[in-house]
């Protein structure tokens, strides 16, 4: 990780033959630069080629309300229908929409028409239930076939998902329920994972005594150990699709392009998880053209993007991208390295999968297992690989490029976040790579890098990437806080948009990401804010105070350090430490609990009493503490 960006800039892998013969776009400099010139054109244009609308717009994109940008505006849509609906005539109706395999090994497959009876029925099923157009409904599942079909439904009749990852615990799910007024709650009994069960609705329960608002919690059987079905609240979701309610014709509720589709939790700078708005209309243009050309998606390809559905990179390249384009795309329930570390080498090989969509530290994990595990399995079918969620580091991008892809397979690094909903800065196929950069704004986007004062700094030197053009996947605001979007995304640079990282940008104009600027922690990829890991800590009965820092970790990327003051009477030791850990685990989920737990006498605060991480990181790491003028005696 050590080595200098200024020596890797050079380290250049140019496209073979092979892959610029099949490249959705051959010449990406000329089509950037098209797009450059007229970036609404060139959003429109994809509108039309790759989207069906049921009524037209009147205008691309409308900024009379900046930062509330609104695009597509008076088209009438649905992404399910553009998912799903439309893929029923003809030849795509036989078609696998999602193949998916559980980690004990069984297989279950969908085609278009398939999935389509299955989202109809449970649609109808949810109106049965009550749940209207504009209704929130919280899914809190593990990676199930169900869980990608509870969120069709939900976006069917035109209600608002709220995915809450199935790897978070009690506090997080509850805070999220909270916080969206869901009165339909749909999860699982358990989860596989690792050849353990995660106690998905036993973890509802205790939510669930904390909110009052849920009505109804609709149980999808996975794991089938015993559970406590609430009389009147609770139902088994195979018992309602084998009513009649469960209507397999159901009409697509056709909506405006600007209305909710869905809602996701995500750490930012302060506070609370804040809930990311998308939209039914710009999304699935933005979702359906970055996948076609990032990716390069063919008709017969075989697409397996493995990330949670939980999460963004589920929501857009799991579920809806693929869909929209008609792929084939695979899901796998459980653990990479269950039962033995070549387990996703073996579904590539037993699969086909062209392309392989993964997370650097998931790489730098199997790394560690050595060649022998991939190398024993056919990975011949691969086309292209992807990377996403932190910086890859050049070993670990050398070793997916030699390893996996055999060096042939381009891999694309793809940058982007929960609130821009598809790929901003990305490589294309057809462009040569750089281990460790992730290439150039998308299509359409311009970006830049500005020193604190809101000047453009030189190419190589360090700053706050900013992105200079609205895009229609783009966050439409904030759930119940639109102030909070225009502070946190718009203020700092008026006109531009924030995105909370540091990055350089080198003379050929290809971005390198150095990480998050703000309190926002990307362990193992997932993004944590500070404030919510320290309120875990903080509802322990022996804290009076907590303060978290991220420091580097060979495989997660970051990991989490905990400082704890503790109330009078308590003493820190070793088995407090572990205490606290499982604690944060069961308030917010396994991937929140610290490396280590370290009790202190005073945490170094600001004389108007904030926390300075940046102080306590810098004594980790032995570095000077910086200008520590504001810091209380
Ligand atoms: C943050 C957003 C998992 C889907 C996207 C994550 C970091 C994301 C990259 C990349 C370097 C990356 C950034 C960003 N990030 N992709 N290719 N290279 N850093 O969505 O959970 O909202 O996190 O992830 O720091 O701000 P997210």
């Amino acid at each position: 990780m050590a080595e200098n960006v200024s020596e890797r800039i050079e380290e250049l892998y140019r496209p073979s033959a092979e892959v610029m013969a099949q490249a959705h776009v051959a010449d990406w400099e000329g089509m950037a630069a098209r797009a450059g010139k007229d970036f609404v054109g060139f959003w429109e244009e994809k509108a039309r080629e790759l989207i069906d609308w049921h009524s037209p717009w009147t205008k691309v994109l409308d900024d009379s309300n900046k930062p509330f940008y609104k695009w597509f505006t008076g088209a009438r849509t649905n992404i399910v229908y553009n998912a799903i609906d439309r893929h029923l005539k003809g030849a795509y109706r036989n078609k696998l929409a999602l193949i998916w395999e559980g980690e004990s090994g069984e297989t279950r497959t969908f085609s278009y028409h398939a999935l389509n009876r299955e989202v109809s029925k449970f649609a109808s099923v949810l109106k049965s239930l009550g749940v209207k157009k504009g209704d929130r409904v919280t899914i809190y599942m593990g990676r199930v076939p169900e869980l990608p079909i509870a969120m069709l439904a939900v976006a069917k009749i035109g209600a608002v998902h709220s995915v809450v990852y199935g790897g978070f615990s009690t506090e997080a799910l509850h805070g999220r329920i909270d916080d969206s007024q869901s009165r339909v709650l749909i999860t699982c009994d358990g989860a596989f994972l690792a050849g353990k069960i995660i106690e998905l609705k036993r973890i509802v329960d205790e939510a669930l005594k904390r909110s009052a608002a849920v009505e109804h919690v609709v149980v999808v059987k996975r794991t089938c150990q015993e559970v406590m079905m609430e009389q009147g609240r609770d139902m088994w979701y195979h018992d309602l699709m084998g009513l009649p309610i469960a209507d397999p014709k159901c009409p697509t509720e056709i909506v405006d392009a600007e209305d909710p589709l869905y809602m996701l939790y995500t750490s930012g700078t302060t506070g609370k998880p804040k809930a990311i708005v998308h939209s039914h209309g710009g999304y699935q243009v933005g979702v359906a053209t970055t996948l076609k050309y990032v990716f390069d998606l063919k008709d017969e390809d075989r697409w397996w993007c493995a990330a949670d559905p939980g999460w963004v990179t589920g929501h857009s390249y799991i579920v809806y991208g693929p869909l929209l384009l008609g792929a084939t795309g695979f899901m796998y329930e459980g653990a990479p390295t269950y039962p033995y570390p070549d387990r996703w080498w073996q579904l590539i090989e037993k699969y086909g999968i062209n392309v392989f969509y993964t997370a650097p530290t998931a790489i730098r994990g199997l790394m560690r297992w050595g060649e022998a595990w991939p190398n024993r399995r056919d990975l011949s079918s691969l086309r292209l690989l992807g990377s996403v969620g932190e910086p890859i580091n050049p070993e670990a991008w050398r070793w997916y490029h030699r390893v996996i892809g055999k060096e042939r397979c381009p891999i694309m690094d793809t940058w982007w976040q929960t609130e821009t909903g598809a790929f901003q800065i990305t490589p294309l196929p057809s462009m040569p790579l750089k281990p460790g950069s992730g290439g150039r704004p998308f299509f359409g986007q311009e970006a830049d890098i500005y020193g604190e004062d809101g000047t453009p700094v030189k190419d190589g030197e360090e700053g706050f990437l900013v992105l200079k053009r609205p895009w229609p996947a783009m966050m439409r605001t904030i759930y119940n806080d639109p102030d909070r979007y225009v502070q946190q995304y718009w203020s700092k640079y008026p006109g531009v948009y924030l995105t909370g990282d540091s990055a350089k940008r080198d003379k050929d104009g290809y971005y390198w990401i150095i990480g998050r600027v703000d309190d926002v922690i990307k362990v193992s990829g997932y993004r944590l804010g500070t404030a919510e890991v320290e309120s875990a800590l903080v509802s322990h009965p022996s804290v009076a105070e907590a303060a978290v820092i991220g420091l580097a970790h060979e495989v997660k990327g970051t990991a989490i350090h905990a400082y704890v003051l503790l109330r009078q009477g308590f003493e820190g030791s070793p088995a407090l430490a572990e205490e606290l850990k499982k604690h944060v685990g069961a308030e917010m989920g396994p991937i929140a609990k610290p490396e280590d737990v370290s009790f202190v006498a005073s945490l170094p605060k600001t004389r108007s009493g904030k926390i300075m991480r940046r102080v306590l990181k810098a004594r980790a790491q032995g570095l000077s503490e910086g200008d520590i003028s504001t810091l209380e005696e």
